[in-house]
């Protein structure tokens, strides 16, 4: 079988030095932090997965609604020859659009970029399985470090699916937008999912399902952080906290210490001790109104072209240009 061309950016070694990093200034900050990419090693990219199911994450569900509706207008708006997709993950609800632009006759090419090289490389495989003909280049990456190594031909469209961008704060997602304008031409398109700000109980459920799937992928990262770390941190040391952040408009998921915890980390010659009750952030994920979305994408240099939502108005999905 064909295999997917695939650029490495982010290697194992890069990789485990961008972890030692973070894991030294998260570690030792007050509150102490993760940042969420280090969710996603085989198991984590697993658990997404099944999260994507559970009957209380409806964020996938709506927003695969409203590509069913509109990725054929994507496509006939946008004519791309190359799709780019960020945080690309198992690229389930993009075939969508990758068969809506292949039945227009525009598209050559599909990018995706991953930090999880084994969700990229399984993703990569079975689309170029399903999809003769089509050149699937697949990057593993960092959406926040590596775009402008992005290979495609134009007109390219950027998608950003999944709602990942709430996973940034303000800061982050003005600098992340400002480099995907940076990247890409004038008259280039850029199609992003956010999830919306709605009941705070729906909210948090979708963030602790009573099976307790989201519970063991957010525990999962202290699983990394063992191994990668050679750290001692015992998983079942630490309760699942999901809880809407009113003033943020932003969920926060936490690890807490349930009883007092001292682990070691090797790789970093690091004691780290928490008091029982104390925290660890690992994800933020922000909730959307309109306004904020476009006044975003505008100050990054994209004019909001299109707005869609799913039928309960949970889940948007915005189509914006590359102003020239
Ligand atoms: C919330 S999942 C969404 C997956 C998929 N796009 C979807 O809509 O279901 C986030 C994805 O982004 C990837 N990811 C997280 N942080 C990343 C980063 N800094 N650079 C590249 N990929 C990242 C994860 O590995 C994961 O596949």
């Amino acid at each position: 079988m064909t295999e997917p061309v695939l650029d490495v950016h982010l290697t194992p070694e890069d990789a485990a030095v961008a972890l030692r990093a973070e894991a030294r200034a998260g570690l030792t900050a007050y509150p102490k932090w993760v940042s969420p990419k280090w969710f996603y090693d085989a198991v984590g990219s697993r658990l997404f997965e099944e999260i994507t199911r559970l009957p209380e994450y409806y964020p996938t569900r709506a927003e695969r609604e409203i590509l069913l509706e509109r990725a054929a207008e994507v496509a006939a708006t946008t004519g791309a020859h190359a799709l780019v997709e960020l945080g690309s993950g198992s690229s389930e609800k993009t075939r969508l659009l990758l068969s809506a632009l292949r039945d227009q006759g525009s598209l050559r090419e599909f990018v995706p970029l991953d930090v999880s090289s084994s969700a990229l490389v399984e993703a990569a495989r079975a689309i170029l399985a399903d999809y003769p003909g089509l050149h699937v280049h697949g990057v593993v990456g960092d959406f926040t470090e590596h775009l402008d190594l992005l290979p495609g031909t134009s007109p390219r469209l950027v998608a950003f699916l999944g709602g990942t961008i709430g996973n940034l704060i303000p800061e982050e997602r003005a600098k992340f937008l400002s480099s995907v304008r940076d990247v890409l031409d004038g008259g280039e398109w850029l199609l992003l999912g956010t999830d919306l700000v709605k009941d705070p109980d729906v909210l948090v459920r979708a963030y602790d399902d009573a099976r307790g799937v989201t519970a063991e992928f957010n525990r999962n990262v202290l699983r990394v952080l063992d191994r990668e770390l050679d750290a001692d941190f015992d998983p079942d040391d630490f309760a699942h906290v999901a809880l809407w952040n009113a003033e943020e408009e932003w969920i926060e998921m936490r690890l807490r210490a349930v009883r007092p915890v001292k682990a070691h980390v090797a790789a970093l010659g690091l004691d780290v001790t928490f008091a029982e009750g104390e925290e660890l952030r690992t994800e933020v994920s922000a909730k959307f109104r309109r306004e904020g979305v476009e006044r975003e994408l505008g100050a990054a240099g994209f004019e909001l072209h299109r707005w869609w939502t799913d039928a309960e108005g949970r889940f948007a999905l915005s189509l914006a240009r590359a102003a020239a």
